[in-house]
């Protein structure tokens, strides 16, 4: 048995241990979301997190995810409550065909993570594992960096909050 937690939701499956984690997110959790692309790592549209990191989950066995924090498109944000990369993706009107955007989203998001204010030659290095057919990477970059700044903005607007609120 092979315990996942999807999006903070555990699921307990009866899957062959050497399956690849896109299989069983796709098929057995029902998000599909994450795409299927090459099937061998090298185009980033099955890119989920794994612990926070991102995996191409289409040559992940899942049984290296039992008992770790998955996370997939459907769980950075709903239609109520976008992330903000989602919104800058929305703004920019990213996506020409959409099959390798939930995968370069979830690489965005990875990216603004580790890294909140993104050169232009950080966002290519962190990205260049997600191949897009219809070439919206000017757009892409131009969302990354809107969503750096909104996020740092955020972050910002937090600090001083919480100083406001120690100050009194
Ligand atoms: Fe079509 Fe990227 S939007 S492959």
């Amino acid at each position: 048995m092979i315990t996942l937690t999807v999006n903070g939701m555990t699921h307990s499956l009866d899957v062959d241990p050497t399956t690849p984690l896109l299989w069983v997110i796709r098929e057995n959790v029902g998000l599909t979301g994450t795409k299927f692309g090459c099937g061998i790592a090298q185009c980033g549209a099955c890119t989920v997190h794994l612990d926070g990191a991102p995996v191409r989950s289409c040559v992940t066995p899942v049984q290296v995810a039992d008992g770790k924090q998955i996370t997939t498109i459907e769980g950075i944000g709903d239609g109520g409550d976008l992330h903000p990369v989602q919104q800058a993706w929305i703004d920019e009107q990213v996506p020409q065909c959409g099959y390798c955007q939930s995968g370069q989203i979830m690489s965005a998001i990875a990216l603004l993570e580790s890294n909140p204010e993104p050169t232009d030659s950080d966002i290519d290095n962190a990205m260049s594992g997600n191949i897009c057919r219809c070439g919206t990477y000017p757009r892409i970059r131009r969302s990354i960096k809107q969503a750096a700044d909104t996020m740092t903005a955020a972050a910002l607007n937090e600090k001083t909050t919480a100083g406001d609120q120690t100050n009194g």
